[in-house]
Order: structure tokens, then C-alpha cells, then sequence
């Protein structure tokens, strides 16, 4: 039989056309149009067959459930067909409730998706939400940056420089550690990031040239230099006139196993001691606040501080 009289003979059941016209706007399960039609679920997935073997609909599965929808990519004759199809659905009697039916299924359907937000409003930003994550907010905002060369020093193994590198002009990673240099950059290069080059130094006197760069991030690293307020002013020197730094560091704390645990020089730092040593070295437009706050004890708090070389 050819394609066109198949498509004649699958229009003229009455059922497939009020079908038909159920997912003009929506994709529908099986179970919703046994909802709104009230005919019995191997009669719906029997028309339904016949449709599909006409290209009338098309199915799309996720996970066990399959959802029906009309041909989106229907043109020429059984494009024609779904119109009239739809035409003709709207003369039938079942016409009426079937719409009104429609809306309710897809009310509810839209209410359960709300029902989910509504009992988590408050804590929305500490529960799973899938695929949402610090890293993918991080990529978002690296958009935003201008293409900058950068300084990340202390950098360890190179999170956040690798990050940086897929947007930064230039990254220059410096670390004091032989071993983690090495890894560091064999990791860049494994992965493609021509523009970022690792250094061994210290960042109280970094391996960069004066007045290079546009950024100096120190990223918890502040605080394993043995004179902080050096490492602020040898910031200063690289950077280009207008050029910012960026600390992210602990808060000081009380945690005294943190040495011997993490290798830390510093307890953490006080706000006023970074705005102290900040403004000394030069900087303009310092701005300091504490950012976040672990849930574990020992509850350590991380704090921003920023300034602008003047
Ligand atoms: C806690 S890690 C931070 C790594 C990275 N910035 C981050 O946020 O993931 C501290 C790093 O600073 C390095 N470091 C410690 N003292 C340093 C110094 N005086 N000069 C340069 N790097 C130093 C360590 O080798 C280590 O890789």
C-alpha cells in the first residue's frame, strides 16, 4: 500500500484523529491520553503504532516512559494530512472535553514540577541540583573576563590557572614546589593550554618581569608565605599600572592542627591586616568581605580582598 493511502486509512479511524489533535502543543505519555480520553492504554499504544508507521507522530523515550508528539519534521503530503487531521478533530463531539481534559494534565504536570521547588525554597542553594556546580558558575563567569594576563601565585597544581588559561590571554603559574611545577605544566600541556606557562619561585619575589601583568590572584596561598606583606608588594611590582589582585584566603582561625595538617604558616588573616597590608604596599580601592563558610567544623570562613594598583 502506498504511503499516501496508508497515511488516508490511519486518518479515518475517528480515535487517531482526537489523538492527533491531543498533541498539537504537547508531547503526551500514554498514560496522560488514557487520562484524557478515557480509552483503554493498549488501544491508545495501538493507534499510536499506526501513527509512528505513518510518520504521523513521532516517539521520544526517556527512561522507561515514552512520549508522543506530532511529526515536527512532517512536510509536503503528510504535513497536509496533520492539518487536516487537526481540522477534522475539532468537529468531532469528544472535541471539548478532550481540550479541557488536556489542560488539566498538563496543569498538574507543571504543578509537580513546582511542588519540588516549593519544598525546597530556602535551601535551594544547599541541595543537589543536577549538573549545578561551583566549576560550571565558574566557567559562566570567566565569560565575563576580558582576555588578561594573569599571575596565579602559589598556584599548586593549577585549578584555577588551567581555568583561567581557557579564557585568560596568558596565565603564568607561579609555585615554590619543584614537584608540583612539574606536574602542573605536564598537566597543561596534556591538556592543550599553550597559554599557560608554569614558573618555579616564590611568590615573596615572583620570576616575573615588572609592570607584565593585568591580575594577581593568590588563591589560599597567602598564608603559607613567610612575610605576607612582602608577597602583597612584590604583587604590586609585577602588575601594570590599573592592574588588580584578587586574594582568596582563610579567615584567621583557630585551628591550631591547620600547620601540621596543610603545611599553613598563617592562622588565617583578620580583614584589617589585609586592608593594612594592601594599602601599604599601594593599592587603591581595597575591598574586603568574607565570602564563605565550610558547614564542617572547624567551620573555616574564606574572605575576598581585592585592590587596584594605583
Ligand atoms: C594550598 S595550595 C593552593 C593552591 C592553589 N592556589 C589553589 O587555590 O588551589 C598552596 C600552594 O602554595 C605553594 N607555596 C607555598 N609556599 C610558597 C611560596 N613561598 N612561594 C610559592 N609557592 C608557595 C605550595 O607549594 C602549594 O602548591
Amino acid at each position: 500500500m502506498s504511503a499516501t493511502l496508508k497515511s488516508l486509512r490511519a486518518l479515518s479511524v475517528p480515535t487517531r484523529l482526537r489523538i492527533m489533535a491531543l498533541l498539537e502543543r504537547d508531547e503526551l505519555s500514554v498514560n496522560e491520553l488514557q487520562e484524557i480520553t478515557r480509552l483503554g492504554q493498549s488501544r491508545i499504544s495501538t493507534h499510536l503504532g499506526l501513527l509512528s508507521d505513518c510518520a504521523l507522530v513521532r516517539a521520544r523515550r526517556e527512561g522507561k516512559r515514552t512520549f508522543y508528539r506530532l511529526n515536527p519534521q512532517a512536510n509536503g503530503t503528510t504535513g497536509e494530512f496533520i492539518q487536516l487531521a487537526i481540522r477534522g478533530a475539532r468537529e468531532l463531539a469528544e472535541h471539548g472535553g478532550d481540550q479541557i481534559n488536556l489542560k488539566r494534565v498538563v496543569n498538574r504536570r507543571r504543578e509537580q514540577a513546582q511542588v519540588y521547588f516549593n519544598q525546597i525554597a530556602g535551601r535551594f542553594d544547599r541541595v543537589y541540583g543536577p549538573g549545578r556546580s561551583w566549576q560550571a558558575f565558574g566557567h559562566l563567569l570567566l565569560r565575563i573576563l576580558p582576555p588578561l594576563v594573569v599571575a596565579d601565585l602559589g598556584a599548586g597544581e593549577g585549578l584555577l590557572s588551567e581555568l583561567l588559561a581557557r579564557r585568560c590571554k596568558r596565565v603564568i603559574a607561579v609555585d615554590n614546589s619543584e614537584r608540583i611545577v612539574a606536574f602542573g605544566a605536564a598537566k597543561a600541556k596534556k591538556n592543550g593550554l599553550k597559554n599557560l606557562e608554569f614558573r618555579q619561585g616564590d611568590l615573596q619575589n615572583p620570576p616575573i618581569e615588572a609592570g607584565s601583568v593585568d591580575l594577581v590572584v593568590l588563591s589560599q596561598a597567602l598564608h603559607h608565605a613567610e612575610i605576607p606583606a612582602e608577597a602583597i608588594a612584590a604583587a604590586y611590582k609585577i602588575l601594570r599600572p590599573h592592574g588588580q589582585i584578587l586574594i582568596l584566603d582563610l579567615l584567621k582561625h583557630n585551628f591550631d592542627k591547620a600547620r601540621e595538617l596543610y603545611g599553613d604558616r598563617w592562622p588565617g588573616f583578620a580583614e584589617s591586616d589585609l586592608h593594612h597590608w594592601l594599602e601599604e604596599a599601594g593599592f587603591k580601592k581595597v575591598e574586603i568581605s568574607v565570602v564563605a563558610r565550610e558547614e564542617q567544623p572547624p567551620h573555616f570562613q574564606t574572605i575576598l580582598a581585592g585592590g587596584e594598583k594605583g
